[in-house]
């Protein structure tokens, strides 16, 4: 196989991400998420293990879903209480070089103004290492606690973050020009205005007149992460996302999966590998097969039927605890993931209707992903066998103990990878595009974002007027002279400031 492996690191601002119950573990140290310290580890882990990034979820909203109210989701810590992950990634790239953080950010309830600059802001101080998973949102929890009744429609809220993306591109891509800012000490001008442009957007959902609030930052739109596997959801991926994250519960579904995101990769004017796709799965490893099956039964016996069906009730927006275990899921529909519905409707590996019993067994530790349990021999074997027959390019590695199954992975799966020669022997430097892509820090000329840079095709930002109408070229040059700017322009060097 001449493919790399790639992998990320799955984690999230709380004690029980995919593993509820799992926080009882001895030695286990998700309590720290609290601690800066905590999120350096795993970054320095991360960066051992040469992975691409520590990719970090998030949600807005309780687990209400499961007996109708959030009290067993408080109970079991289930993705609550859960702290902010933004500043995770500042955390992290402080000591760090070269891993990237994937940040996940809603396009629901957040205006994309302020939160572009908060992208921005991000990858200026991590130096082009950062990576936006945009979701959709599905839990109705978070919208009801944001002054909704209930979240969109699950089309319409693809249809929304469309719109949403377009603003925060039109901003990061076509507001600033690279060399707006000039700090020429001589003149007093810290930056052309003429070269910064109001993004006129005048849309369904938002009205954006202005300018960026940010200079260009190394990779001005962070690398575009997505997770979502429903028809909508696969459309809006194959447009926008550069990194792409499967749940696949069977080999069988993420295969499936895969051949249709990579044909509407093309659908959408890309190439079929212009997005890195990684199949979420944990690893449960150890030096023998014995010792990890035992480490695998150990680790189950912690494991929280009541927490894993709060998770699952939640993603799939069915309340399980109306269930039998043994009884399959039927023909039932609801407005969370789609494609995670679709999966667990399906078959299992033994060709039968998942029941909840199936599901509640499956997801105890790391979630939607399988389990991959043996020694490093053993799962370089499946790793490989996964890649050649999905065409995945790697994992993104849920967590049973934090930091000890990234440990494990580092410390034993990634060397035996690299002696099969399928895993990088070390980091390219630069940005988290450059590295996924090859092709430089900055988004593809094929890729929508592009559309919106600044003289870029098709795109409609040529204004400086604020007005959204393109600006006559004569007041763009009046502009940049300094003598038409007289309170804003400090003069040169010397003189007082007024
Ligand atoms: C591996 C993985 C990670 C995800 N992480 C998040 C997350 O952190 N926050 C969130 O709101 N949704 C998350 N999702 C949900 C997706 O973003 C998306 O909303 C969901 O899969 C619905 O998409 P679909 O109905 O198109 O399949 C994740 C999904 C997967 C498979």
């Amino acid at each position: 196989m001449s493919r790399q492996i790639r992998f990320n690191a799955f984690e999230m601002n709380c004690v029980a991400h995919q593993s509820p119950g799992l926080w009882r573990y001895p030695g286990d140290q998700a309590w720290r998420y609290k601690d800066l310290e905590y999120w350096q580890d795993i970054a320095r882990i991360a960066e051992r293990g040469l992975f691409d990034s520590v990719f970090i979820a998030d949600v807005l909203g309780t687990y209400d879903v499961f007996g109708g109210s959030d009290v067993a989701a408080i109970r079991q810590g289930a993705q609550v209480p859960v702290n902010d992950p933004l500043q995770l990634a500042v955390a992290g790239a402080a000591v760090t070089e070269h891993v990237g953080f994937g940040i996940t950010a809603g396009t629901a309830f957040e205006h994309p103004v302020p939160f572009a600059r908060r992208l921005s802001t991000l990858d200026h101080l991590t130096r082009g290492r950062v990576g936006w998973n945009v979701v959709t949102g599905y839990l109705p929890s978070a919208a009801r606690n944001l002054g909704q009744a209930d979240q969109l429609a699950h089309d319409a809220r693809y249809d929304h973050a469309d719109e949403y993306l377009e603003v925060v591109y039109k901003l990061l891509e076509g507001s600033w020009e690279d060399d707006a800012v000039v700090r020429d000490a001589e003149t007093g001008v810290f930056a052309d205005p003429a070269k910064v442009h109001h993004i006129g957007h005048h849309g369904k959902h938002f009205d954006v007149p202005g300018i960026h609030l940010s200079e260009p930052s190394p990779q001005r739109t962070p690398v575009i992460f997505q997770a979502g596997a429903s028809p909508r959801g696969v459309r809006f991926a194959a447009e926008n996302a550069e990194a792409i994250f499967i749940g696949g519960p069977t080999k069988q579904i993420a295969k499936e999966t895969v051949r249709r995101i990579r044909r509407a990769l093309v659908d959408a004017g890309r190439g079929p590998y212009d997005a890195k796709i990684y199949l979420l799965s944990t690893i449960i490893t150890d030096e023998t097969a014995q010792g990890a099956a035992a480490k695998h039964r150990d680790l189950l016996s912690y494991a929280s039927v009541e927490g894993t069906a709060v998770f699952f009730s939640g993603w799939l927006g069915i309340d399980l605890s109306a269930y039998d275990l043994d009884e399959p899921l039927g023909n039932v529909k609801s407005n969370a993931i789609q494609s995670a519905l679709a999966a667990f409707q399906g078959e299992n590996e033994r060709g039968e209707a998942w029941t909840v019993r199936d599901i509640v067994k499956l997801g105890g530790i790391g979630g939607q992903g399988q389990n991959f349990v043996g020694s490093p021999a053993q799962i370089a074997d499946t790793l490989i066998d996964l890649v050649e027959e999905t065409d995945i390019d790697g994992f993104n590695l849920a967590y049973a103990t934090t930091p000890g199954t990234f440990e494990d992975v580092v410390d034993l799966v990634v060397p035996e990878l690299q002696a099969r020669g399928v895993y990088q022997e070390e980091y390219t430097p630069g940005t988290l595009r450059s590295r996924l892509s090859g092709n430089g820090d900055r988004l593809p000329e094929t890729h929508r974002g592009a559309r919106y840079r600044v003289g870029g095709p098709g795109s409609t930002i040529d204004d400086v007027t604020g007005t959204g109408m393109p600006a006559p070229a004569a007041p763009r040059a009046a502009q940049t002279a300094p003598s038409q700017a007289p309170l804003a322009h400090t003069a040169s060097a010397g003189q007082e400031t007024p």
